[in-house]
């Protein structure tokens, strides 16, 4: 036999049995304990299993006016995104009211008001993430105000509308429709006829 088929086969050879001992090796690791660590409690997962869907599951006990709200937002909430929540330049937060009807204009102006499926979000994302230098500090209380606040500014939500969680799950937002469901794309995507 030829040297050339021998170093074919020598390397077919040591191909396979790397592909084998790394797979062992990959068996063995999977569902191996390491010593560090420890179970998450109840209580653990309690504080990030935050999420509140647009039907209104998980949305917290609380409740919050609009009148609150704008003390909320005076407070925390207006250095960035602005007295008029248009919001401030430098700062990077966007503004969170205005644009209503500019999806398909060609110039679209997404912001809560505009864009924003569900009021469920807002809850969410500012539960979550706002105010953005000391995100985690406001009450459920709190939130439920400033969310009531800034439906109202953007007009969706009338002044006597009390935020809590049934509230939030019945406002309909002005692009409600705007998202089609697209279970080979990853979910909820925007409905692109929306945006030419
Ligand atoms: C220190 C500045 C700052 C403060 C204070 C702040 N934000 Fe923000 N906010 C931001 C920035 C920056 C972003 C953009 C974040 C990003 O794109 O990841 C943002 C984004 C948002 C958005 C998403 C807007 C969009 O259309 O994408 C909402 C809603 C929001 N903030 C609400 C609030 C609320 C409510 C408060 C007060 C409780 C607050 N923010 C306080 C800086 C701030």
């Amino acid at each position: 036999m030829s040297t050339r088929k021998w170093t074919i086969r020598a390397c077919a050879g040591l191909a396979l049995g790397l592909g084998i001992g790394i797979g062992v090796a990959g068996a063995q690791g999977f569902g191996e304990r390491f010593g560090f660590g420890s179970a998450a409690t109840p209580a653990d997962i309690a504080k990030i299993d935050i999420d509140v869907m647009p039907d209104g599951r998980g949305a917290p006990a609380g409740q919050g006016t609009v009148d609150e709200g704008m003390r909320v937002y005076n407070d925390k909430c207006a250095a960035c995104h602005g007295e008029n929540l248009g919001g401030v330049k430098g700062t990077g937060a966007a503004p969170l009211v205005g644009g209503r009807g500019t999806l398909n204009s060609g110039k679209p102006k997404k912001t809560v008001e505009s864009y924003w499926p569900y009021a469920s979000i807002l809850f969410d994302y500012t539960k979550r993430s706002m105010p953005f230098d000391s995100p985690g500090t406001m009450t459920d209380n709190e939130i439920y105000a400033v969310v009531a606040y800034i439906l109202n500014k953007g007009n969706i939500i009338d002044k006597s509308t009390v935020m809590n969680a049934k509230t939030l799950a019945a406002v309909k937002m002005p692009n409600r429709n705007g998202f089609i469901f697209n279970p080979g794309g990853g979910g909820h995507r925007p409905d692109v006829r929306n945006y030419r």
